[in-house]
């Protein structure tokens, strides 16, 4: 077994999943006005680190997912992060793209940007303690997108990516996000997700990538949020089974989810739906960032102070997504 095989084996076993914390400040200055708390580093550390020193980590984290701020913080008692995640048995992961750009040539849709400079960027984010790494692409669907251009540029760039990190000795978290924004319908999200996530396997292949040291970060199959014509749990667990059994070369371990703007319930839900019908060798697991923490953070933000409080909240959605991850969730179990 290789050693970027046995990290995303750490990552994802047993029903762990991927905290992904790595919101941009940009983002994450988004999440803190909607629960009316000042963007500063102190608060956003001190959410952050509330979140890690919960008692769940150690049974239900396997990893989480960093950003450049964050990677570099210390603690309260003056731990630096990635020693405080160790130290729970959660490997740190970093974000390390630089966002999506509008792209030339089509700029009504997107490429991620951050290759320029990112061998020497890896170096010093493996000095400090990270194992695993994170680039997303994303891709909207109408009746021309994405294009041909869209698809092949950001699987490229993802492929470039995942090079350098296994160069690195790191596991590159390879995440094609195909967005629920539209009216489209389920059947459009599966031809189109499938699409996306062959040619980034094609590209991945092409730059000699170990596929069984890579993790795949995809969407589930939905019909659009506007969509008149959504779908059940169970159709959503049937084609996405479907579309990753025929996109996902069987040598790569495992796929972990993104919530993609679905509610904790639905995400939690359709996870488990999709590994009670699982017949693949992967692993499917949870990569989620406002499923496992909107609840969260809005306690939180009622009294930054009530850290019990807060842990708790996380706590039980960290359960429930790791009983989900093994097929054992219920909806009784929320209450
Ligand atoms: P969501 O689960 O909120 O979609 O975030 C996951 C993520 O890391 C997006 O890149």
């Amino acid at each position: 077994m290789s050693e970027l095989n046995t990290i995303a084996l750490k990552v994802l076993s047993n029903g762990k999943g991927i905290l992904a914390a790595d919101e941009s400040t940009a983002t994450m200055t988004k999440r803190l006005d909607s629960v009316s708390v000042p963007s500063t580093p102190e608060n956003r550390l001190s959410f952050r680190e509330t979140l890690f020193s919960s008692s769940s980590m150690s049974e239900c984290i396997g990893g989480v997912i960093l950003y450049d701020e964050t990677i570099k913080q210390q603690t309260s008692n003056k731990k630096n992060i990635p020693d405080l995640l160790q130290s729970v048995n959660s490997i740190p992961g970093i974000k390390v793209d630089t966002g999506a750009k509008s792209l030339a040539g089509s700029p009504n849709e997107k490429v991620t940007e951050g290759l320029d400079g990112l061998r020497d960027r890896l170096k010093e984010y493996y000095k400090l303690g990270a194992r695993f790494t994170k680039w997303r692409g994303v891709y909207n669907i109408t009746k021309d997108h994405p294009s041909k251009l869209a698809v092949h540029s950001n699987a490229h760039a993802l492929a470039r990516y995942a090079a350098l990190v296994q160069e690195c000795n790191m596991v590159p978290i390879v995440e094609p996000e195909v967005l629920m924004d539209g009216n489209h319908s389920a059947e459009d999200c599966f031809k189109k997700t499938s699409e996306v996530i062959k040619k980034c396997f094609e590209e991945l292949i092409l730059h000699k990538i170990d596929l069984t040291g890579v993790i795949l970060k995809p969407n589930m199959i939905l019909a659009g949020s506007e969509s008149d014509n959504k779908i059940n749990g169970d159709e959503v667990a049937k084609l996405t089974v479907e579309c990753l059994k025929s996109s996902v070369p069987s040598e790569v371990p495992g796929v972990a989810f993104l919530s993609g703007g679905q509610s904790e319930i639905e995400s939690t839900e359709n996870l488990n739906l999709i590994n009670t019908v699982n017949d693949t060798n992967f692993i499917m697991s949870y990569s989620y960032g406002r499923a496992l923490q909107q609840s969260a953070l809005k306690h939180w933000a009622k009294n930054i102070s009530d850290i019990e409080g807060t842990q708790k909240v996380f706590n039980h959605r960290a359960k429930m997504n790791t009983l989900a991850a093994q097929g054992k969730w219920s909806k009784e179990l929320e209450n």
